[in-house]
């Protein structure tokens, strides 16, 4: 009996707790489950309603193997799971009570280590998160992407087509039978979205970070070397418990910026910027919005992944994954950060590979020689706002043009079309009232659709604004998580229709070219005022109260830091 283990804190002994809770935990269950033995979680967001992860049980069943293997025992705890395009108003609203849930069933329970078991946007964040605060060696299994399904022979990126195919519909050259016809070939198996967006990001994102058995991430779901590392994954966490190997000491500032280094050079989601600053917050690690620029600036663009390249997650996987890429900017890396196998990360890419440079370039050839993300500061944005270069055009990455302002999603989606909508192509859209308060969840909707009448003249592309975020499957010339937002009294709330609005994202500049006395002189606006959210009970209320801005990752106040895994008192 090892006596030091947590779970022995629940099992060790004679008296009556400890036979209480082995009794009940034993059928069928062997005594010796209980000798001291690391109690492995699986903490698995595997649901019906959450389609990317509904695989998830079974590869749930290899990691228990994994755990059995090696000398631990394996609990499956299911945990909240948000589906990202069912769960409404928007998954975000709900990423940091998946959190907290999951935080305090870990602490909970006698559990000593735990398997994050994600794969759709938010739930590896929201595991991630989970983990820091209660600090419990940890290790994540993302689930892995779907295969590419293809619509009248051209390969189709789920999300990213979604916005093309139905901007084409919009645009008149595509019929509506044809759009609908798509569907039934859009998700091809099971599996996360195939595109370089939030989930695949925050796979590779976790990878980079040192948490996943390296080489992992990006492994299509139905690829039976997901249930291989599945095994090892569990077999790992057992080893980190032995070694007591805990979020606050893998997860140094290091971990951190090799995650901005491979974010880049993979061309991923802008979300990984709220989700890394929200779990750095949780460890006390210190990261800032500048940090993504100033790290990420000198990064290349090597991966040509949809949204804003060509091929698939199946493609990236296939030409050598994260690794691969990984190698090409080793000089870029923090030597030092380690991973989950007790390794350095610099370590794991001797191995690797690249099999097929036209998904992963080699270094002196990338796509982009400046990948990162831009963090942008100014009149419009006094605590930052980001744009993904790699996703804009870069004829609009110097703009000036007239504000067209839409005071809420509703309002946008009332006038969007409207033909007589005072708009040209030069004319810049700025959506409010999206932000982590004022919708209430910051949901992705700043890539707003351009009107139907430029749509229909051949425009693809138009500077737009908001306090919002932007899917990572989705594309443009797009300034998201504009802070303050405009329910926390940012000066996007303050702008009108007419207004000049200037661009400079080499500048890093967001800016109002009106004389700063009559931005002074301005209120909001009644109808601006009257859209923002306004919860009255439950978690909307308390969400509403506590959100931290996009700069800060959207956490809750009281959420930021980290409790540890004791638990304060007994009940029985
Ligand atoms: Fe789940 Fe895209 S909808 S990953």
């Amino acid at each position: 009996m090892t006596a030091d283990r947590r779970s022995s804190q629940w099992y060790a002994g004679t008296d009556r707790n400890a036979y209480i809770h082995r009794a009940w935990m034993r059928r069928g269950l062997p005594s010796h489950a209980f000798d001291g033995r690391p109690h492995i979680a699986i903490a698995n967001t595997a649901s019906d309603l959450t389609p990317c992860n509904s695989h998830l049980d079974e590869v749930a069943e290899s990691v228990k193997q994994g755990i059995w293997e090696a000398g631990g025992v394996p609990m499956n705890l299911p945990v909240v799971s948000l589906g990202e395009t069912l769960v409404r108003p928007t998954a975000m609203l709900w990423r940091n009570m998946a959190a907290m849930a999951t935080e305090e069933m870990l602490r909970a329970n006698p559990i000593d280590g735990v398997v994050l078991l994600g794969g759709c946007d938010k739930t590896i964040p929201s595991l991630l998160m989970a983990a820091a605060s209660v600090d419990l060696p940890a290790v994540v299994l993302p689930g892995g992407p779907m295969l590419t399904g293809t619509f009248r022979g051209v390969p189709l990126g789920c999300g990213t087509d979604v916005w093309r195919l139905s901007e084409e519909v919009r645009a008149g050259t595509l019929s509506e039978q044809a759009f609908l016809r798509s569907e039934s070939s859009m998700i091809r198996s099971r599996g996360h979205c195939n595109t370089m967006g939030t989930a695949s990001t925050m796979a590779c994102v976790a990878e980079a970070l040192g948490t996943t058995v390296p080489g992992l991430a990006g492994t299509p779901a139905p690829d039976s070397r997901l249930l291989e590392g599945a095994h090892e994954t569990g077999r790992l966490a057992v080893e980190l418990v032995e070694r007591d190997l805990r979020p606050s000491a893998l997860l140094t500032r290091g971990s951190f910026l090799n995650a901005i280094v491979a974010l880049a050079a993979v061309g991923g989601s802008t979300n990984a910027v709220v989700h890394l600053l929200a779990i750095a917050g949780r460890l006390g690690v210190e990261l800032s919005l500048d940090d993504f620029d100033r790290t990420g600036a000198g990064v290349p663009l090597l991966v040509d992944l949809q949204p804003a390249g060509r091929h698939l997650m199946e493609d990236f996987h296939r030409a050598g994954g994260l690794l691969a890429a990984l190698r090409e900017v080793r000089d870029l890396l923090d030597p030092d950060a380690l991973t989950v196998t007790g390794r350095p990360l610099a370590d794991h890419l001797d191995e690797a590979r690249i099999w097929d440079e036209t998904v992963i370039r080699p270094r002196d050839q990338p796509l982009q020689e400046a990948a990162g993300i831009a963090v942008l500061y100014g009149d419009l944005a006094p605590s930052g706002a980001v744009i993904k270069p790699a996703a804009a055009s870069p004829e609009l990455m110097r703009h000036r043009g007239r504000a067209l302002v839409f005071d809420s999603i509703e309002d946008m989606h009332a006038r969007i079309d409207d033909p007589d909508l005072d708009v040209d192509a030069s004319s810049v859209l700025v959506l409010r009232g999206c932000g982590p308060k004022g919708y209430p969840g910051m949901p992705e909707v700043a890539n707003l659709p351009l009107p139907a009448k430029l749509l229909e003249r051949g425009v693809r592309d138009m500077v737009r604004i908001c306090d919002g975020r932007m899917s990572g499957t989705a594309y443009g010339t797009v300034v998201l998580h504009v802070a303050p937002e405009a329910a926390a009294g940012g000066p996007l709330g303050l702008v009108r229709t007419g207004d000049p609005i200037v661009l400079d994202v080499e500048a890093r500049r967001l800016d109002l070219d009106i004389p700063p006395e009559d931005l002074a002189r301005r209120q909001p606006s009644e109808a601006m005022r009257e859209a923002f959210a306004a919860p009255s009970r439950g978690w909307e209320r308390l969400y509403v109260d506590h959100v931290m801005q996009a700069n800060r990752g959207a956490d809750l106040d009281f959420l930021v830091g980290s409790s540890g895994d004791a638990v304060a008192r007994e009940s029985h």
